[in-house]
């Protein structure tokens, strides 16, 4: 179902889009099976980082050490069912925030997964609400059917008031826990049948006509059947039926029911994606709208990854193609500079390996390697001054000084310093009086991070202390305006890494106060990066 006619067939079959879950609720399982079945992977359990406490502080360092694991799940390719899916990687930490909503500009629809005991959970609804700004096309698989789970109906009742959203079921879950057998596919009158002897094989897949089918009988057991065409029936009845038109446009998602552990629902769930899913959407820029059939090649950066190799100080910036046809070699003009850049050994990601891409279209996220040139929210383009719009920054909700523990390290620091600022991990910014750095991040977990990794790659040891400040808001206005502001506020000035003017302080009070006595400024806690 071609929901978009005028695109090339090339660009058409792309699908781009993130997962959305809670902690746990079987992201990285199901990411594992999407890349089975797209081939990219031999086998399931090469992408998950090994043992239980994967998800405890020490661990997910290791996890940043090894920067092998994230690099390579920052973005995925495989082809699926005659479609290339782009899979971006979303941060699973709840501290990571402001990465995983960059992230979600970069995609044009969002897989939701929930777990099907707990049912919407709050990281979930907080990323969904992101992807409801945008209008992003939602599609949900609710996953762990086969462990004891809450009722069907139940679990869209609470998606369908907790989130505001239409569900429409795609499948229909037959018997739960130790019960469960499969899906009813409501969309293909199929019957899936979950197999439990091997984790990793795909479903048997029936084909019935419909609910009277007597060959149900011959899969299902009496009770469940009954159960079956009761639930159904009542589900025909009182839940929206699912229509592509809704789903494209944020009002509606289908869901379907399975196990991504036991590789069930998924390849249901991916077929949807290539069947309803949208293809590359048209982009937003300050002076016009891209469409991704445009004859030149534009994209944006939306995510920096420093020091993915160790050895070399290089930097990979990840970029969503928004249209045209790239070739490997292609001079492309990186607006803010204006600079010509020959992008001659872009990747693309394909699993765990790094692939030199020889070319990409409108829809396709690619990596390409700098020094430090590329920052987030960056346009290439064949020449035109676009600067595409959308791409948040937000001011950081935790303020602390660093200092490193051997004070002759101190320009090394700041090197460190203003790397991952431009990488995005954090905001720095330098006091207008006194020496040393305010670190500011969207939550705690991020300056233990930072100090590990300024350790590790840098070798400096640091130590993050409380700061006098807590807020801080870029100052904007005309220049006299801000100059005058800035010489009777001295000791709350400081630039962040791009030189922009930035107000700190302690008080909402001192806030208002600015905004009072300054009608000419704005003190804003966003900044739109570019
Ligand atoms: P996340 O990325 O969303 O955080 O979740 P992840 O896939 O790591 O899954 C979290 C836990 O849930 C894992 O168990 C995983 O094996 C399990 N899981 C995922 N899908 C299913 C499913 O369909 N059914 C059942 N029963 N469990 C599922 P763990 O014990 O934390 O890790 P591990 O020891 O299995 O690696």
């Amino acid at each position: 179902m071609n929901n978009r006619p005028e695109l090339p067939p090339e660009i058409a079959r792309r699908r781009t889009f993130a997962i959305i879950s809670h902690p746990d609720a079987g992201k990285t399982t199901l990411t594992e099976k999407f890349l089975l079945y797209g081939g990219a992977i031999q086998m399931a359990g090469q992408v998950r980082a090994k043992g239980e406490a994967r998800r405890t502080r020490s661990d997910f360092m290791k996890m940043e050490q090894d920067r092998g694991i994230s690099v390579s799940a920052s973005a995925m390719s495989f082809d699926f069912d005659g479609h290339r899916f782009n899979l971006v990687d979303t941060p699973g930490h709840s501290d990571f925030s402001e990465d995983t909503y960059r992230t979600l500009t970069a995609v044009d629809a969002a897989i939701m997964v929930i777990d099907g005991a707990k049912g919407v959970e709050s990281q979930t609804r907080k990323l969904f609400e992101v992807c409801r700004l945008r209008d992003l096309p939602i599609l949900t698989f609710c996953n762990k059917m086969d462990r004891e789970s809450r009722d069907t109906f139940e679990i869209i009742d609470e998606i369908q008031e907790n989130l505001a959203i239409d569900v429409a079921p795609a499948s229909w879950p037959i018997g739960v826990g130790r019960e469960f057998l499969g899906c009813y596919d409501m969309l293909n009158d199929r019957l899936e049948l979950m197999d439990r002897t091997d984790r990793n094989r795909v479903a048997e897949s029936v084909k019935i006509s419909g609910l009277d089918d007597p060959q149900l009988a011959q899969h299902v057991p009496e009770n469940l059947l009954a159960k079956l065409r009761e639930e159904v029936e009542m589900a025909r009845e009182l839940l929206p039926a699912f229509d592509q038109r809704s789903l494209l446009e944020g009002h509606l998602t289908p869901i379907w029911f399975g196990s991504a552990i036991n590789s069930f629902g998924v390849r249901e769930l991916m077929k949807g994606i290539s069947t309803y899913g949208p293809a590359p959407q048209p982009q937003n820029s300050a002076s016009r709208e891209i469409a991704p059939e445009e004859k030149a090649v534009t994209g944006f950066v939306f995510k920096v990854q420093a020091n993915m190799d160790p050895k070399h100080r290089d930097r990979v910036a990840f970029v969503r193609m928004a249209s045209g046809h790239f070739l490997r070699g292609m001079k492309l003009t990186h607006v803010r500079t204006k600079k010509p850049m020959a992008v001659s050994n872009p990747v693309l990601f394909l699993a765990s390996d790094r692939e030199l891409a020889e070319e990409a279209w409108a829809g396709d996220i690619i990596g390409i390697p700098n020094h430090g040139q590329l920052r987030i929210g960056d346009a290439l383009t064949e020449g035109e001054a676009l600067r595409f719009t959308g791409i948040p920054s937000f001011a950081p909700e935790l303020l602390q000084s660093v200092r490193a523990a051997d004070p002759m390290k101190a320009k090394h620091l700041e090197k460190a310093l203003m790397q991952f600022a431009e990488e995005g991990a954090a905001k720095v910014f330098k006091p207008a009086i006194g020496s040393g750095f305010i670190v500011g991040v969207v939550g705690a977990l991020q300056f233990e991070v930072l100090a590990s990794r300024i350790e590790i790659e840098y070798g400096i040891p640091v130590r993050f202390e409380s700061s006098q400040f807590t807020s801080a808001r870029w100052v904007q206005g005309p220049k006299e305006k801000v100059d005058a502001f800035i010489n009777a506020n001295k000791g709350h000035m400081a630039h962040d890494h791009d030189g922009d003017q930035v107000y700190l302080t302690r008080l909402q009070w001192d806030i208002d106060r600015v905004e009072r006595d300054y009608p000419d400024l704005t003190l804003s806690a966003t900044k739109e990066m570019m």
